[in-house]
């Protein structure tokens, strides 16, 4: 997998849902308690504005924050524009159980932005953020279920890109491919282990506050693009802007609409 760091951007993940979850639901919930001392990992960190601006305010009492992300270039791009004394920032795959189990048994509180519908077997990932969490600690985890980004993609499947698209593999997660609702993720953390704290499956629709922030995100994680030739590349990031406009539209001003649903999860590991 090719997503491009720089297009993504050092900011927090454009989405207002996933700020309103980590800057008003999670403290309401009282997710982190302003005396316990944490040690936090961040699964699927891409280049750390999340990272940075949502999580690491969440936790007063912070000993280490470990964001990891499988790619290179977005580890590279998160300790160049968003380091911190307390946040290490490291290659590893959350559902690669060797990569990450050095971090076993210690994490107080894990969180995971919009990493986990990536994933090819999602209960292995649930498995591994189990094994990594402290008995009683808990996962702030957030993922889209379906989104027009997809439905737009598979769109330009279907016209003159198609010969792009022949070595990317599966570029549909299962759960935009299959449908899937927030129970059927409630039945896999119950069957992993974990007791439910909240959960909630929403129909988000978050506007940009740029035509180019919304072109340069979508670019940044359209895994075809990096299999389109260089001088093809405008080409086609303008054409899935259109479609994905077609699909989403505008607001009145004129900005663009992203339209998906989403899911936002708080699990606990059992005491044993
Ligand atoms: C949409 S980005 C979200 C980045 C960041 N959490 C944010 O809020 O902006 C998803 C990130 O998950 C990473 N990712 C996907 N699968 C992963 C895995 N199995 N382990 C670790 N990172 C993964 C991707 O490389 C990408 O950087």
């Amino acid at each position: 997998m090719n997503l491009d760091a720089e297009l993504y951007g050092a900011k927090a993940i454009p989405y207002d849902h996933v700020k309103r979850f980590f800057q008003a639901t999670l403290p309401q919930i009282e997710f982190s308690k302003d005396h316990e001392k944490e040690v936090v990992l961040d699964a699927g960190c891409g280049p750390g504005g999340s990272t940075f601006n949502l999580v690491l305010p969440l936790f007063p009492q912070l000993e280490k924050l470990y964001a990891i992300d499988m790619l290179h270039n977005m580890i590279y791009n998160a300790e160049r524009n968003n380091s911190h004394p307390l946040i290490e920032y490291r290659v590893a795959d959350i559902e690669n159980w060797p990569t990450v189990k050095k971090w076993e048994g210690q994490i107080t509180k894990l969180v995971s932005i919009y990493c986990l519908h990536w994933l090819e077997d999602t209960k292995e990932g649930f498995q591994n953020i189990h094994r990594l969490l402290k008995p009683g600690g808990k996962a702030a985890i957030c993922f889209v279920l379906q989104s027009i980004f997809y439905d737009a993609m598979k769109d330009m499947e279907n016209s003159k890109w198609r010969s792009y698209y022949k070595d990317v593999g599966d570029y549909l997660p299962d759960a935009h491919l299959n449908k899937r609702n927030a129970s059927y993720y409630e039945q896999m953390v119950k069957e992993v282990g974990f007791e439910i704290l909240y959960l909630k499956e929403e129909s988000t629709t978050d506007v940009f506050s740029t035509v180019e922030e919304y072109k340069n995100f979508y670019s940044s994680i359209c895994v075809v693009l990096s299999h389109v030739p260089v001088n093809k590349r405008e080409e086609f990031k303008n054409e899935l802007f259109e479609e994905m406009i077609k699909l989403g539209g505008r607001t009145n001003d004129g900005l663009p609409v992203h339209k998906s649903t989403a899911i936002q999860l708080v699990i606990r590991k059992k005491e044993q």
